[in-house]
């Protein structure tokens, strides 16, 4: 038997003659930018987020990088952001010339919030709190660190849309967030998008004047920007999955505890869900010592596994320069070698599932 990491054709065979009418109808029109479904998107996604402003872009790393850089994030400027995650969260940080400083993290792969502190310098001027997995980070306590320093936060919620810590979700917790609709994410386009929410329209503006060559209208540019826009296209088949969504992440729960409660007795480290937290499982990951064993064994039995990552960013070649060692961060160079992620997605079976616990109990006899 084969079971996928992961299946976007379930998901879409669902809503596919929604999607093929939407093809047809944006096709007709042939406005390919802008227009009503990107600006019903905005508004849509905005009011999920406590009628936040929502400035659409072509991705996620665009979202980030033209945020950091509306607050004048630039030369000489530290951003704390977490060791475990996407390339994202510091190569924007670097891209505008500024430096990330890592953060170790805690069992959950989330930012380590009790490490804050000592991270702090005068030069410090920002925190990327990553929700990683799908879980949030313990928002209110680096939102109340972020204020006796005046820091500025944003969240990066790329993995974790509808999450939520305290009835509160993702994204409306910092000062700004950004969204990835990257097509494996839990809200996917079919293609690469991605937005900023903040409750600061002043922000807002400068963040869609910064993503249209920094003009608010056509010519007129105020000052240099980049091209980052979310396609009309994208704007619909996110209009059209975003109902759905809730409702996708529920499914992702049930797999999750079904495999928690399946694995409570095998020697490996479950994700386990912080208080107060609803989790999106954009990822299960678990963590055991023979990982490489268990990703070899899985994949000789034709279930599908990822790494998620293999390096920490600060251990990566590029970031090789800051010298971090592994006694830096011991967590996140732990979590390296131990976790693997695996099959969960909306529209899985049961023989699925079931195969993927006898796989994995399996291993763990031998
Ligand atoms: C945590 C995190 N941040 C940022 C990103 C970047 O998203 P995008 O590919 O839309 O730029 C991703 C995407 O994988 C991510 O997982």
């Amino acid at each position: 038997m084969q079971v996928p990491f992961l299946d976007l054709k379930r998901t879409h065979k669902l809503i596919q003659s929604e999607l093929e009418s939407t093809f047809t109808r944006v096709l007709e029109g042939s406005y390919f930018l802008h227009g009503e479904d990107v600006s019903s998107f905005e508004k849509a996604f905005g009011k999920e987020h406590e009628y936040a402003h929502c400035v659409s872009t072509g991705n996620c790393t665009d979202a980030l990088q033209l945020t950091l850089q509306a607050i004048g994030i630039g030369s000489g400027d530290e951003v704390i952001v977490p060791a475990m995650t996407w390339i994202t969260d510091a190569e924007v940080v670097s891209n505008l010339g500024a430096t990330p400083i890592f953060v170790d993290v805690n069992a959950s792969g989330l930012i380590d919030v009790n490490l804050l502190e000592g991270k702090l310098t005068p030069k410090t001027r920002a925190i990327i709190p990553v929700h990683l997995y799908g879980q949030m980070a313990e928002m209110e306590t680096i939102m109340a660190f972020a204020k006796k320093h005046d820091l500025f936060v944003i969240e990066d919620c790329a993995q974790a849309t509808f999450a939520q810590h305290q009835s509160k979700k993702a994204g409306t917790w910092g000062h700004a967030a950004v969204f990835s609709f990257y097509p494996t994410k839990n809200l996917g386009a079919l293609g690469d998008a991605g937005c900023m929410l903040t409750q600061d329209a002043d922000l807002a503006a400068k963040v869609r004047k910064l993503a249209n060559h920094g003009a608010a209208d056509k010519h007129s540019h105020e000052m240099p920007g980049s091209n980052s826009r979310m396609d009309t296209l994208q704007a619909a088949v996110l209009n059209l999955k975003l109902p759905y969504l809730e409702k996708w992440n529920e499914e992702r729960r049930e797999i999750a505890t079904h495999y928690n409660e399946a694995f409570a007795d095998l020697p490996i480290s479950l994700p386990k869900m912080e208080s107060d937290n609803i989790h999106t499982f954009h990822v299960y990951q678990v963590q055991t010592d023979r990982r490489d064993d268990l990703k070899a064994f899985l994949r000789d039995r034709g279930v599908q596994t990822q790494i998620h990552y293999p390096k920490a960013i600060p251990f990566t070649k590029a970031y090789s320069s800051l010298a971090y060692q592994a006694e830096d961060l011991p967590e996140a160079y732990r979590v390296q070698g131990q976790t693997i992620s695996l099959p969960l997605f909306p529209g899985m079976t049961n023989t699925e599932k079931q195969y993927v616990i006898q796989s994995v109990r399996e291993f763990f006899k031998k």
